[in-house]
């Protein structure tokens, strides 16, 4: 029998995880990592192994809906597994992940009624594409296949739904198969001309989407594909009507459009999904995952609409299959995970209640733009994101690159002290707490963040630029 070592202590957990776990966006750096260790988590709190408290800035990574601790879930998963803890999707209906199916086509909008369950959220878009090239395949359209993202976007990290991704910073060592993406220019109003407005810059967003279908040719061009929001690329809300315009443009193109909302749905802006609901479009194709389990379990799902299945059925000759499918696709345990945590989600009024404390929650993270060193407050239902102004405008991209870095650390390390997670990106904070977060908890999670960006602020010398 071989014993399976047991850590004695905090550092030893530490010790194993710098020397045998290589986390993601893993650093090749030869300093060991300094990561926290959350041992428990209650609420909208992670507690570490001496007990202290932090509230989840981020809410694990915009998914723990319902927070943590709750036992509902956890029964619903423990009783799933003792029943039955796999059956293969590829042989066996199962009840939780048919009426999981069931009740998800009775939450999204529009036509949207076929479901096609991944193990999460890069697996979702890397099916939806598949899904675009079988069709276009099946339509005889073999050149259609070329997808038009946009910069700053993040879709995933297998390597169709990374090749998807515009983030620069993520591409530096790795590949993608370039010759299946064209990127449209970043859509952040905050990059306008002086002088231009948002509705015009707008306006110059949608033309590059028109002169790049122009330019590479509707017949080679097989999806469109946009988060409602671009979330980690930096809460990024597009200008109104942008996405109302670009779907006009998508369908007048015959091109696919896949409403990327593994960060947006099941409640973060207040609604199931946000596509419909928040920015008036009823996509071809919705890719979810992350908050659809609160976080209690791996799960995504592709919804599909009934035109583009009814197409494909009418081609069908007998011999055609969409190939594509994982071993824990529609996992029982993660089915009966999501059951429990949607229907706690309506009985609790959650959507409700995000509705209620956005407002508030949006005015706490525009009153942060007080601060010299915050260049923008942003964000739309309960997400929000600073923004730093610290590097000269002078300094090269090597110094401006590296002030970014600090000004995040420091920024991470004052709220740490303070019982805040926030997990910067370079110079860029992102808040999605739990959405069951109180406005009490709202004002203690702003007013830590506050004084930490006071105390960045005025510990920040010319020294350091
Ligand atoms: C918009 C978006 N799409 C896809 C993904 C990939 O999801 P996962 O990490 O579950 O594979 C993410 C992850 O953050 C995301 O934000």
């Amino acid at each position: 029998m071989t014993d399976v070592a047991q850590p004695s202590s905090a550092q030893d957990v530490r010790d194993w995880d710098n020397t045998f776990n290589m986390h993601p966006w893993e650093s090749m750096g030869t300093a060991p990592a300094d990561r926290m260790i959350a041992a428990r988590g209650e609420g909208i709190y992670l507690i570490d192994p001496d007990g202290r408290k932090y509230i989840d800035g981020p809410g694990g990574m915009w998914n723990v809906q319902v927070g943590y601790g709750n036992a509902e879930i956890a029964q619903a998963m423990a009783d799933q597994a003792m029943a039955l803890p796999f059956n293969s999707p590829w042989y066996f209906a199962s009840d939780p992940a048919s009426q999981l199916a069931k009740k998800l086509t009775e939450l999204t909008p529009g036509d949207l009624n076929w479901v096609f369950f991944t193990t999460g959220g890069s697996s979702a878009v890397d099916s939806a594409l598949r899904f675009m090239q079988f069709y276009n395949n099946l339509k005889g359209r073999p050149n259609k296949k070329i997808t038009i993202s946009r910069e700053k976007a993040y879709h995933g990290s297998t390597y169709l739904a990374a090749t998807m991704s515009g983030k620069e910073r993520d591409r530096t060592f790795m590949d993608a198969a370039t010759e299946l993406v064209r990127f449209l220019p970043d859509v952040s109003p905050l990059l306008r001309p002086d002088g231009m407005s948002i509705a015009e810059w707008g306006d110059e967003k949608i033309a590059d989407l028109e002169n790049l279908i122009t330019d590479v040719g509707a017949e080679n061009i097989g999806a469109f594909i946009a988060e409602p929001i671009l979330a980690s690329g930096g809460v990024i809300v597009p200008p109104d009507g942008y996405h109302a315009r670009t779907l006009e443009i998508c369908r007048a193109n015959d091109i696919l459009y896949i409403s990327d909302e593994v960060v947006t749905g099941f409640g973060r802006l207040g609604h199931w999904f946000a596509s419909e609901e928040v920015f008036d479009i009823v996509p071809d194709i919705i890719t979810c995952a992350k908050g659809i389990t609160s976080g209690y379990a791996p799960l995504g799902a592709m919804l599909v609409s009934d035109r583009l299945v009814d197409e494909l059925k009418a081609e069908d000759r007998g011999d055609v299959m969409f190939s594509n499918g994982f071993t824990n696709s529609s996992h029982p345990v993660s089915c009966a995970a999501a059951l429990k945590n949607l229907e706690i989600m309506e009985r609790d009024g959650v959507l409700e209640h995000v509705r209620e404390i956005t407002p508030y929650f949006q005015e706490r993270v525009r009153r942060l733009e007080r601060f010299d060193v915050v260049a923008e407050a942003r964000g739309v239902g309960l997400v929000g994101a600073i923004e730093g102004a610290v590097a000269p405008a002078d300094a090269s991209e090597e110094d401006r690159l590296r002030i970014d870095y600090e000004f995040g650390a420091r920024i991470d390390k004052a709220c740490e002290a303070r019982g805040l997670i926030v997990r910067p990106s370079i110079n860029m904070c992102v808040f999605s707490p739990p959405l069951v977060i109180t406005r009490e908890q709202v004002d203690d999670m702003f007013d830590i963040l506050e004084a930490a960006i006071a105390e960045v602020e005025s510990s920040l010398t010319s020294r350091d630029l």
